[in-house]
């Protein structure tokens, strides 16, 4: 497998034009010709990748239309306004990619930028509001990977999600129930207001959404492309209404935003190749780090909540999220050790402690508060006809970004700034702490946890997986990997049963609702375990097959009622 830069397009421009020449490229599953498999959170997003797939597409257009359209069908965490990683297989030349479309913060931004003149958190700084943004990546991102790789004009690739935008669509229960966690701080923003409230109420379902702001910020965008975001009315109004309310994010920060090609994670698990992202996600050296570290047990072929195999796997999680506190940042600004952090060798001596009857206990002396439940991330996965696979997560971090819209913008703005280290020690949303490597500096990326992930045997791509849920992605991730695979599980079943999570601190194990039998839950306590029950986190939309010979299948997460499809 080869994972360094290739220029190459993917299709020629000819196998578009006719059906004669798109047919005969597909291959050949059950009797049809297979043009693509996707997941993604919203069965409109799926639908509109399915007929990119279905004319012809490939997996990157497919890509840049859902990321277009999921901007608008689903304002959680669909975005404009944010930013996120994608991970890019190219078929023809087998070659690996990912792209780094994290915000930035801004020129103006200072490492205590959210501390009181005592030096304590301002509360909801790095939160709610103009000054808890960082630089949106995803239009950049979007744009850049499909001028390397797609093949169909990029007006067709946006102008579904201007068509839903303008015309509107009906809230869903989900979006319902999301608007009114959200509520008392969406009600603080007056355009988000105008746009997500009806008389001084969040929309309630059935309600229709029409947003003509948002609908006219695409329109520039198809017209300028990356300059109908990043500059002209777009950058304009961002600047005023930032500097008006007391943030810090300007036109320049907005020009000089790039996205960054980076060559991705890789490492082995048994007959396994896994490629998943680099920094500034801490994603791929974590997963490296917790599959190295298993590699050296036997692990039980069947029972993925066996307390030996959840024992293990915690440990593994534990030494790993400690490193990333410890460690972990933007590369273009820290010296991390990362070519030690995912070798074999050092998982070896990092487990070489692991005592199979307790557990060890975590430093306690930074507890923290644990995730407010949020779903604000959210990855899709596509793979096409031509043998290329796009997996992408991206995120305004907590649900509804910083809850602001600007007027006439229709967009909602990250808080990505959350995931930098406002204080040592002190826990973010996620309950993530960290120290130098991801403290604020000007033009950084924060650190994050999302991990969109690849997964070939003998040169095959098997898996295009990844996940929502914040610190607790890098979990959802490597469970997913591991049940498909290692627990041979159905991918419905890989996807949708309850799963559990340690990150070191707090020195907590927490598992979903039914994750844990009695029994198996008094044995883990029995080893030192501190257990807590949590809701259903995460949201894997995953395409897989378990074999070359196999055909692909999609499957969407049961917990947010996405939707998943192949298409022939
Ligand atoms: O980049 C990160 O790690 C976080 N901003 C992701 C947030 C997230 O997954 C929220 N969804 N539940």
């Amino acid at each position: 497998m080869r994972n360094i830069m290739s220029l190459k397009k993917v299709l020629p421009a000819v196998l578009l034009i006719s059906n004669f020449l798109l047919i005969s490229c597909g291959d050949r599953q059950n009797g049809h010709y297979f043009k693509g498999a996707i997941a993604t959170v919203h069965p409109r997003a799926t639908e509109i990748g399915e007929n990119i797939l279905a004319r012809g597409g490939n997996a990157i257009d497919c890509a840049v239309a859902v990321g277009f359209t999921l901007a608008v069908v689903y304002p959680q965490a669909g975005n404009i306004g944010g930013g996120g990683f994608a991970i890019i297989y190219i078929g023809d030349s087998s070659y690996v990619t990912t792209l780094d479309f994290r915000e930035k913060a801004p020129i103006f931004a200072k490492q205590d930028m959210y501390l009181d003149s005592a030096g304590n958190i301002i509360e909801n700084a790095s939160l709610i509001g103009h000054r808890a943004v960082a630089v949106p990546g995803t239009v950049a991102g979007l744009l850049e990977m499909h001028k390397r790789y797609g093949t169909l004009p990029l007006e067709d690739l946006l102008n579904p999600a201007i068509r839903l935008a303008d015309s509107g669509f009906a809230v869903y229960e989900i979006l319902a129930g999301d608007l009114e966690k959200s509520r008392d701080q969406l009600a603080q923003f007056e355009a988000t207001r105008a746009i997500f409230f009806k008389n001084g109420e969040p929309l309630s379902e059935g309600d229709r959404l029409v947003q003509t702001d948002l609908g006219e910020t695409l329109k520039r965008i198809r017209k300028y492309g990356r300059s109908g975001f990043y500059g002209g009315r777009t950058a304009s109004l961002l600047e005023a209404a930032s500097l008006e309310a007391g943030g810090i994010l300007t036109r320049t920060d907005l020009q000089e935003y790039m996205p960054v090609w980076r060559p991705p994670i890789v490492f082995d698990f048994h007959d396994l190749k896994i490629f998943s992202m680099g920094l500034p996600s801490s994603g791929g050296i974590l997963l490296a780090e917790i599959f190295n570290m298993m590699e050296g047990f036997d692990l039980p072929s069947r029972d993925p909540y066996n307390p030996m195999f959840v024992h293990l796997f915690v440990a593994a999680c534990k030494r790993a999220y400690a490193d990333r506190a410890e460690h972990l940042g933007d590369i273009d600004f820290v010296d991390v050790p990362m070519q030690e952090l995912t070798s074999e060798e050092y998982a070896r001596r990092r487990i070489a402690d692991f005592d199979p009857t307790r557990a060890i206990p975590s430093n306690m002396i930074d507890p923290g508060v644990f995730a407010r439940e949020s779903e604000s991330t959210t990855h899709f996965s596509i793979v096409d006809q031509y043998d290329n696979a796009v997996g992408i997560t991206y995120t305004i971090n907590a649900s509804f970004g910083s809850k602001v819209i600007v007027d006439s913008l229709g967009f909602f703005l990250n808080n990505e700034m959350d995931d930098f280290v406002a204080k040592p020690g002190v826990p973010n949303l996620y309950g993530l702490v960290g120290g130098e490597a991801n403290k604020i500096e000007p033009q950084k990326r924060p650190l994050s946890s999302m991990s969109p992930t690849l997964v070939f045997k003998d040169d095959s791509l098997l898996m295009v997986t990844g996940s929502p849920g914040g610190s607790k992605i890098i979990t959802t991730v490597a469970m997913s990997i591991l049940r498909y695979f290692q627990f041979d599980m159905s991918l419905k079943q890989a996807i949708n049963q309850p799963k559990f999570h340690h990150q070191h601190l707090p020195d907590i194990l927490y598992y979903e609702i039914g994750a844990l039998e009695k029994n198996e839950a008094r044995k883990l306590e029995g080893m030192g375990y501190t257990l807590k029950e949590i809701s259903a986190y995460g949201n894997l939309n995953v395409a897989a097959r378990k074999s070359p010979d196999k055909p692909w299948e999609a499957e969407a997460d049961r917990r947010r009622q996405g939707k998943a499809g192949t298409v022939y």
